[in-house]
């Protein structure tokens, strides 16, 4: 792309132009090599084709950046129904009339000729760039999962990493935290309103649940093997990952522990009992790097539990953000006094229909759309995703 360099960001924008130029080229990093059967062909039932993902993503911007904030028409009003995610299942997405591979970049490359159009000397809501921009990403990690099923995605080398040392689980104090994300910055809508939550003492695994305590599950009580593994094992100390909800509900029970609440996961995660405060990061609140955790897709892969002792939350738990994302026992539900916000379909029409939440974000999530606050969700029999879980009690 050339506007970098044409089309300085002016007025509401900042350097939310200079982040969607490097979206998109990390998007299309992702599919580089792939032919267009690859990107046209549905992989999985449970997953888009890759195609689809790429015009779904011009699409979202069209009416996003373009129509919502910037009062054009769409482009291709033929194509809205088509990369509408709420009026396609993904099962079905492989027999709509998409944009195959040799289409769809032009598409993607016309949107954001407009788009640039719209943003130079932009003054309006920056909110809305910012849902493009994140949206953009979010859709990264789907694409990593479906490249996962192609087994395009290879296993990488372990590192050789150890564990810090230290007790099984942390405990964490009974009392009152701020839960939730407040009024300033971008955030979507099911983390607002802000809001005290009161708990009880917990404790919680200060590492996640491994290959290697999957594999006792295993062999003690039957239980199958995650997905991917293919009858071997990945290294015993990484993180287990593509397990789903039920299951690891299952290996909780098996421990004699449980799923934490979500609101104990982000307590654990974010409360500091030394100064009351509830911060945005395990660590703090500065930005993700990668001495802190293992985000942004480069590492094809989880880092060995307890990797990342820089990054441990202030009750002592390590590997809250990064590596996989991790269930917890929560049903997806607005937090009390929520308001739908820029549209119902977001969140509100998946709150009460069994979708349990995950936090935490995993190494294909790109660092901007992540922290202690956010909440991603899926069915609880879903193991495609880069998910594994730890326990409480
Ligand atoms: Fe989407």
């Amino acid at each position: 792309m050339h506007a970098r360099t044409e089309t300085p960001p002016r007025g509401g924008v900042g350097g939310l132009l200079e982040a969607l130029e490097e979206a998109r080229e990390r998007t299309l990093a992702l599919v580089e090599g792939l032919n267009d059967d690859d990107l046209d062909r549905v992989h999985s039932r449970l997953m888009s084709p890759l195609a689809w993902d790429l015009g779904h993503i011009a699409a979202f911007e069209d009416l996003w950046l373009c129509r919502a904030a910037g009062g054009l028409e769409l482009l291709r009003p033929d194509l809205a129904r088509v990369y509408d995610a709420d009026e396609t299942p993904r099962a079905e997405r492989g027999s709509l009339a998409y944009l195959h591979a040799s289409e769809v970049r032009d598409y993607m490359a016309a949107v954001r000729e407009r788009s640039l159009t719209i943003l130079d000397g932009f003054d309006g809501d920056g909110a809305l760039v910012e849902l493009v921009l994140r949206h953009e990403q979010q859709h990264n990690e789907t694409m990593l999962q479906t490249l996962r099923l192609a087994g395009v995605v290879q296993k990488r080398a372990p590192s050789p990493v150890v564990a810090s040392p230290g007790p099984d689980m942390v405990r964490v104090e009974a009392g009152a935290f701020t839960m939730g994300s407040g009024p300033d910055g971008f955030a979507y809508d099911n983390e607002h309103p802000r809001h005290v939550v009161d708990l009880p003492a917990f404790e919680i695994d200060r590492l996640p649940v491994t290959v290697a305590d999957w594999i006792e599950f295993m062999d003690a009580e039957g239980a199958e093997e995650p997905l991917h593994w293919n009858g071997t094992a990945p290294e015993s100390r990484l993180p287990v990952m593509h397990v789903s909800w039920d299951e690891a509900a299952a290996y909780a029970r098996f421990r004699g522990k449980r799923l934490p609440t979500e609101a104990e996961w982000e307590k654990a995660a974010s409360w500091d009992p030394a100064t009351g405060a509830s911060y945005r990061y395990p660590w703090g609140e500065a930005a993700p790097s990668p001495a802190l955790a293992n985000l942004d897709q480069t590492a094809f892969g989880p880092a060995p539990a307890g990797a990342y002792p820089d990054g441990a939350s202030p009750c002592g738990a390590l590997g809250m953000v990064g590596d996989q994302w991790e269930w917890t026992g929560s049903e997806f539900a607005p937090y009390p006094g929520f308001r739908a916000h820029p549209y119902r379909e977001y969140s509100e029409v998946f709150f009460g229909r069994g979708y349990r939440v995950l936090r935490g974000g995993s190494w294909a999530t790109r660092p901007r759309v992540v922290d202690n606050r956010f909440r991603n969700w899926d069915l609880p029999q879903r193991r495609q995703i880069f998910a594994g879980f730890r326990c409480a009690a």
